[in-house]
């Protein structure tokens, strides 16, 4: 059959589309920017057709409605990353995480660890040879197109068609709704001092030549607005935000000494504005390929000079990092942390730097500081990279390489680059947990 006769004979509305969701089923949407609001809206308007139904994710900046506790006989979330629309569910009982490093999402969704019913994603209308792309995304979404029972897709003409593996044929979708919408924004953080001298800690750390990963949160954009003076810069990235499209304009990110995958960016989702959409679209310097090739450490470590900055919430006196978790509770998901910092570590050239880089506190709402650089860490907290693993730790105060010292001076080296105002109290720490003088 002509692709053309498939795709219209599987045009629906958004309501008679999700009416292929039963109960029971466990729904898996697409990652992030590929997330189908118009489908998830329509899911959620029809709750009363379903009990009992899991909804799946990793990073999702979509409205999570399906989290609201009213909603819990119809509805319950069983994810990979909390962000603000599911962070309550899992506090209120109703939500639950599945730790999981990223790279093995499609793993375990091949080898049935993780099973679907039904999949939702935002896609590209069809080109001429009858292909829809998921523009943004490749990640996990990808497998979970292939693997799931029923795959719904929402035609979005805002949807960029990027190179790599985000191409599906028609065929392999049960239903389309056609609903343009613009796509979800993530706004560049706001850059202030501590940001910017982390950024140029970290640049010093960065050789031309050098291949990038960059996490999530404010700080990798911070450390890319330093890096105007470096050259030859490659990406090698579970996600970019739009300060990578700075770089690339000015020239600096050009991806002329990749060792692998030369003269090309590798990455697994974009998460920014649309003016990193727009800079995807058509992109031939642009591939994005699923998380379980990019983040596979012995694939990063075949980039030379492999550098990878992620963030963190709290990294205790032997350099244990927490980066999801505010104690007890769930704040995000370990995501590519561990996948990138191993990878580095093993690169093949032996010049690979893991760098988690973060500001020595933070200033809650009601003015309160607390030093992210703490003895121990908070109760009921979570591990994301552990001793063995970490290397550098870098605040607007300088740089504390963890690998190759004993746990006190470890401890000294953080004590060095934590707040000013906090030094005296955790010397004290020190000598309590150490039984020697600082
Ligand atoms: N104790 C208590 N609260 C803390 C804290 C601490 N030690 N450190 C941070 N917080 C609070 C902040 O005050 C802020 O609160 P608010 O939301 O009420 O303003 C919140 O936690 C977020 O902190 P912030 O520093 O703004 O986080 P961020 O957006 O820069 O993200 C991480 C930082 C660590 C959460 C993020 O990088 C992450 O999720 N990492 C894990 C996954 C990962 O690294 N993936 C890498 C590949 S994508």
């Amino acid at each position: 059959m002509d692709w053309r006769e498939i795709y219209e004979s599987r045009k629906c509305t958004a309501d008679e589309a999700v009416k292929l969701i039963k109960s029971n089923d466990k729904v898996i949407l697409g990652h992030c920017i590929c997330e189908p609001s118009g489908l998830v809206d329509a899911m959620v308007r029809n709750y009363e057709s379903y009990e009992n139904v899991t909804i799946a994710h990793m990073v999702s900046l979509g409205k999570g409605e399906y989290t609201k506790p009213e909603l819990k006989k119809h509805f319950r979330w069983e994810g990979f990353f909390c962000g603000g629309g599911t962070r309550k569910a899992v506090e209120e009982g109703h939500g639950d995480i599945i730790p999981v490093y990223f790279q093995d999402v499609p793993r375990w969704i091949r080898n049935g660890l993780l099973e679907y019913d039904v999949c939702m994603v935002m896609v590209s209308p069809p080109n001429e040879a009858g292909y829809c792309s998921m523009g943004v995304e490749s990640g996990y979404t990808y497998q979970a197109v292939k693997s799931a029972k029923v795959v719904l897709a929402q035609i979005n003409s805002q949807m960029p068609r990027t190179f790599g593996d985000t191409f599906f044929h028609v065929s392999e979708f049960d239903r389309f709704v056609e609903m343009d919408m613009p796509l979800i924004e993530s706004k560049p953080p706001v850059i202030g001092e501590a940001e910017k001298a982390i950024g140029k800690y970290c640049a010093s750390l960065i050789e031309d030549g050098s291949t990038l990963q960059l996490g999530i949160g404010a700080i990798p954009d911070a450390v890319l607005s330093e890096l105007k003076d470096k050259k030859h810069l490659g990406i090698h990235s579970e996600m970019i935000a739009d300060g990578v499209v700075d770089l690339v304009e000015a020239g600096v990110i050009d991806c002329q000494e990749k060792t692998l995958h030369n003269g090309k960016m590798i990455v697994t989702f974009l998460m920014g504005t649309k003016r990193l959409y727009d800079f995807a679209d058509n992109n031939p310097m642009l591939e994005l390929k699923p998380v379980d090739y990019v983040n596979d450490p012995a694939v990063i470590a075949k980039n030379n000079k492999m550098i990878s900055i992620n963030s963190a919430l709290q990294v205790d006196f032997m350099g244990q990092v927490v980066a999801c978790s505010i104690g007890t509770r769930q704040f995000s998901g370990v995501g590519g942390q561990v996948d990138f910092v191993r990878g580095a570590a093993m690169a093949e050239d032996g010049k690979g730097v893991s760098i988690i880089a973060m500001p020595s506190v933070t200033v809650k709402k009601d003015g309160t500081v607390i030093s992210k650089i703490k003895p121990y860490i908070d109760h009921g907290a979570a591990v994301t990279t552990n001793r063995y693993d970490v290397d550098y730790i870098v605040t607007e105060y300088g740089i504390a390489r963890m690998k190759g010292k004993n746990l006190k001076e470890r401890a000294r080296a953080l004590i060095n680059i934590a707040h000013p105002d906090v030094r005296n109290e955790l010397k004290v720490e020190f000598e309590k947990r150490f039984n020697v003088a600082y």
